[in-house]
């Protein structure tokens, strides 16, 4: 099947080259001309394992190239739309400028019988709208809502492999004909047994934001028992073990910490409150407004925690900061939470070294005035406190007795609570984590 896949960043560089690979004839547009240039000769713009290997063998079929010009989509019968929704500036609304830049500028192109396919994450409603100026224009064209999940970090697998498909198609024979088209797409993961779901456009659209607000509360409710553990001096960690055996429950998305960040959560959960509130269902999602405060909390109460551990001050100590995107094999530094607290720790008298094995060139382009370094050990040089903030498998694996060979003090603060705290102590460090004694 010809496929076009528009907006070519985290999400939608994979899905062109997965959908290349699942055997389909890809053409993918940006409006990033070195974005696209690099997807052209098979470099990955970002970093995301297993996307150099997917990218160099799609593009060894043939079936797969990158174009700046979207009348190149011409001839696709399929249009996934993959662009950014990110939060309005001083709103919590979702900026839907690109998705209508995106829209609009396809209609012209498309012919009788094509499907576009919404992927971007948008407030409920959008799809409806899109689809009556679909419609109205006429092209004898069909839309649908069909939500990504992938997780940034194991988006490779996630895309040929999801957990479900959603489709949210409209009614009657139109939408019947756009479901057999997009059986087509996914011919092979549903032969794998995926499980699909074919539901409204409203529905489809509310499953990816009601799976980012579930995780997101899950996160935060694990976060808020560690503001009690602190208060009572017992153990967040294992208390997420313990109640983590609980099948109803599970342990997964109960690790204490920092909290979360990056370009979905965030924003997603902001947009959904900001949505409900239009709808007149604002209250249905008040508790999300707490979820965010908990979360925001977590970065205030790592600088608060180096700040302890440096008997009340930090201006004028040197501090190493572990990580800068936003997640572990990721360079993605939307909302990081790392950056967050390297900032304010700088902006209260901090000298401040941040170091990622990814992430920093990200980092240096949106925090010039941080200082960075290639490596944890460089980062460590000298310095008063560490605060491990993102949780590389590099960072977890840390040598205490080497590490502590290069810092001045060795104090550590794990903002992930990924270290074992015996193993540092008994290398003569002062270890602290969010949530335990
Ligand atoms: N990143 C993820 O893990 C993830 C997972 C699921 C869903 N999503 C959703 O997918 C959407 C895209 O997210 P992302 O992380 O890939 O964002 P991104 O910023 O990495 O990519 C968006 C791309 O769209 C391009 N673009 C903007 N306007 C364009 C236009 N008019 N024509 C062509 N290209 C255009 C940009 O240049 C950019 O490369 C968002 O709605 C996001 O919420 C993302």
């Amino acid at each position: 099947m010809r496929i076009s896949v528009i907006g070519c960043g985290y999400l939608g560089a994979v899905h062109a080259a997965a959908m290349a690979k699942l055997g389909h004839d890809v053409v993918g547009v940006d409006v990033d001309a070195a974005k696209v240039d690099a997807l052209a000769h098979a470099r990955a713009p970002f970093y995301e394992p297993g996307l150099p290997e997917l990218l160099a063998e799609s593009a060894a079929t043939g079936r797969l190239r990158f174009t700046t010009d979207l009348s190149e989509v011409v001839g696709a019968q399929v249009h996934f739309i993959c662009v950014g929704t990110p939060q309005k500036r001083g709103e919590f609304g979702a900026d839907l400028k690109y998705v209508e830049a995106a829209f609009e500028g396809l209609l012209p192109h498309l012919g009788d019988g094509d499907v576009v396919v919404g992927k971007s994450t948008v407030p409920v409603g959008t799809a409806e709208d899109l689809a009556q100026r679909l419609a109205d224009a006429g092209p004898g064209a069909t839309l649908v809502w069909n939500p990504e999940f992938l997780r940034e970090g194991f988006a490779v697998q996630d895309t040929l492999h999801p957990d479900r498909i959603v489709y949210g198609v409209p009614e009657g024979e139109r939408g019947e004909k756009a479901k057999a088209i997009l059986d087509e797409v996914y011919a092979t993961p549903l032969d794998e047994g995926i499980p699909l779901v074919v539901t409204d456009f409203a529905t489809a659209q509310l499953v990816k934001v009601a799976a980012n607000a579930f995780l997101a509360t899950k996160i935060s409710f694990i976060n808020a028992m560690a503001e009690l553990c602190e208060a009572t001096g017992a153990d967040v960690t294992s208390l997420a073990d313990a109640i983590g055996h609980d099948e109803r429950i599970g342990r997964k998305f109960l690790n204490a910490g920092l909290g979360f960040g990056g370009g979905c959560l965030p924003k997603d959960i902001r947009a959904f409150m900001a949505r409900a509130g239009e709808l007149g269902a604002d209250q249905a999602l008040s508790f999300l407004r707490e979820v965010d405060s908990i979360n925001m909390r977590r970065r205030v109460r790592m600088v608060d925690l180096a700040r302890e551990v440096c008997q009340g001050s930090i201006v004028g100590r040197s501090v190493a900061v572990l990580g800068a995107a936003f997640k572990p094999n990721s360079d993605d530094i939307r909302d990081s939470p790392a950056l967050s607290v390297a900032a304010q720790m700088q902006l209260q008298g901090a000298r401040v070294v941040v170091t990622d094995p990814q992430a920093i060139a990200n980092a240096q382009e949106k925090w010039p005035d941080l200082t960075y370094a290639a490596t944890a050990e460089e980062a460590a040089k000298e310095v008063d406190v560490v605060l491990l903030a993102t949780e590389w498998a590099e960072y977890r694996e840390l040598d205490p007795v080497e590490l502590g060979t290069v810092v001045r003090t060795r104090t550590i603060v794990d903002g992930r609570n990924v270290l074992d705290p015996a193993a540092w102590r008994a290398a003569g460090w002062t270890y602290r984590a969010l949530g335990r004694p």
